[in-house]
């Protein structure tokens, strides 16, 4: 081992220390190759092409290099020929959901539910805005003092926020939210996120047409429940999916996305989830499926939802059931229409049948903490009764979160609007006598 590598850190970057190495093969691989014909390529086929001509590159005028120096300088120069420089292979890492770079020197990613730092960061600030610039240049975005809050979408689409110094004290920081991947219902139950009787029931709701709130906090598994559960919707009926930024990926033939769309550097041409939710009632829909009510929009959902568009879901961000209908309540409200707040509630009680709740458990794992029925009617207090539960055993020295799902009688109502739609109720789910409170029922006054 030489001087020079001894005394270097493990995170010690060699060659590499000398960005101009670094500038310099990356302005001579651009020359060298055609980004014309690079653009029909794969992502990892343009990434083994761009090694193979570094490598003759380096080999025919660079410095001697050790193995590992030539590898390393060869890995950075095509991940910022690439675009978004060293966080080019976390983007490709399928095992990570979320980027965090909270200034030049601290990059994060979540895996499994847990944030963890890498031994990774940018040479610079510089180098960093100009990744930054890179990546809101390509939604015609600018960022700067004046404009230091951008939310942007990589070419892959998914989602990147941008904010910067003076609203950053702790350097420009760069948010990126991957695509979650797809998980059908049996692979949820796989995972510990509901039960095959869970599975029938939801299934049935489905089918039967309730409309269902999926409700839950960040990162809680709203929006990969709603893909589950929209795999359902019988394949002749026409759908329209309605999302901030487009994450759901039904599988059915008949679909229909929209999305919303953010103003555009002059602060015009802004569309909300609210227009979509609008125009999508024009459009013949079967069912309407909003990725997220967050605000006045939710207003116009509940009425299509209890004017003839059943069947409908949408996800709320909410910690427990009876505050997923508080939520609607107060995001209605901020609708431009002057609602009192009673109406409200009854719009909430004609519109919603099922609220399913998730919860993210202290090991990480995702799993429906609730499955509960809302069976109050007009101006009434909301009346909730629990039909699943799920309850966590005493946490073991592996603290895995481990429990059992409690499988609940249904209301009468709700029964019944089943068995009209030719449902059967699932083995380990009974009837109550009727629908009057219980110890499995409670009452929440929005
Ligand atoms: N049931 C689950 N088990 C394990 N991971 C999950 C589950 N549901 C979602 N995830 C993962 O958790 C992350 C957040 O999921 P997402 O559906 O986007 O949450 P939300 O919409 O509530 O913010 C994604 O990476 C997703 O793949
Ligand atoms: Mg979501």
């Amino acid at each position: 081992m030489s001087l020079r590598s001894r005394i270097s850190a493990p995170e010690d970057e060699g060659v590499l220390e000398d960005g101009r190495l670094v500038a310099g093969y990356r302005a001579k691989l651009l020359e060298e190759i055609d980004l014309a014909e690079m653009s029909a390529l794969s992502a990892s086929e343009r990434r083994t092409r761009l090694e193979r001509v570094l490598g003759h590159l380096i080999s025919r005028e660079g410095p001697v290099l050790s193995t590992s120096e030539r590898s390393r300088l060869i890995r950075r120069v095509v991940d910022e020929a690439l675009g978004l420089g060293i966080l080019e292979p976390l983007l490709e890492d399928a095992s990570i959901t979320e980027i965090m770079v909270n200034g030049p020197d601290a990059i994060f990613v979540e895996r499994a539910g847990r944030v963890e730092r890498l031994p990774l960061r940018f040479a610079s600030h510089d180098q960093l805005m100009q990744t930054i610039e890179r990546i809101v240049s390509t939604v015609n975005r600018r960022v700067d003092e004046s404009n230091p809050m951008v939310d942007a979408r990589l070419p892959s689409g998914e989602r990147v926020n941008v904010i910067i110094p003076p609203l950053a004290l702790t350097g420009a920081t760069l948010t990126i939210r991957r695509f979650p991947r797809v998980y059908t219902l049996p692979e949820l139950i796989g995972l510990g996120s509901l039960d095959e009787q869970m599975l029938l029931l939801l299934a049935a709701f489905v089918r039967a047409r309730l409309n269902i709130i999926v409700a839950g906090g960040t990162g809680t598994g709203k929006t990969t429940l709603l893909n589950a559960l929209s795999g359902i919707v019988p394949a002749h009926e026409r759908i329209i999916t309605i999302e901030d930024s487009a994450e759901l990926q039904l599988q059915q033939a008949h679909v229909i996305r929209l999305e919303s769309r953010p103003p555009n550097v002059e602060g015009k041409g802004r569309i909300t989830i609210r227009d979509l939710v609008r125009n999508s009632l024009r459009m013949r829909p079967d069912r309407i499926i909003v990725g997220e009510v967050r605000g006045g929009e939710t207003l116009d959902m509940l009425q299509a939802m209890s004017t003839g568009h059943d069947g409908s879901l949408a996800t709320v961000h909410a910690n427990s059931a009876e505050d997923a209908l508080m939520r609607l309540q107060t995001l209605g409200s901020m609708s431009e229409v002057r609602i009192p707040f009673e109406a409200l509630r009854d719009q909430i009680n004609s519109a919603v049948d099922v609220v399913v709740q998730l919860g993210r458990q202290a090991d990480g794992s995702r799993k429906i903490t609730e499955i509960a029925l809302l069976t109050s009617r007009g101006h009434d207090p909301f009346r909730i009764t629990t039909v699943t539960r799920f309850e966590t055993a005493p946490l073991t020295a592996d603290r895995v979160v481990r429990g059992a799902y409690r499988h609940l009688p249904l209301p009468r109502s709700a029964a019944e609007k089943l068995h009209l739609a030719g449902e059967v109720l699932p083995a380990a789910y009974g009837v109550a006598p009727d629908d009057a409170l219980d110890r499995h029922t409670r009452e929440a006054r929005g």
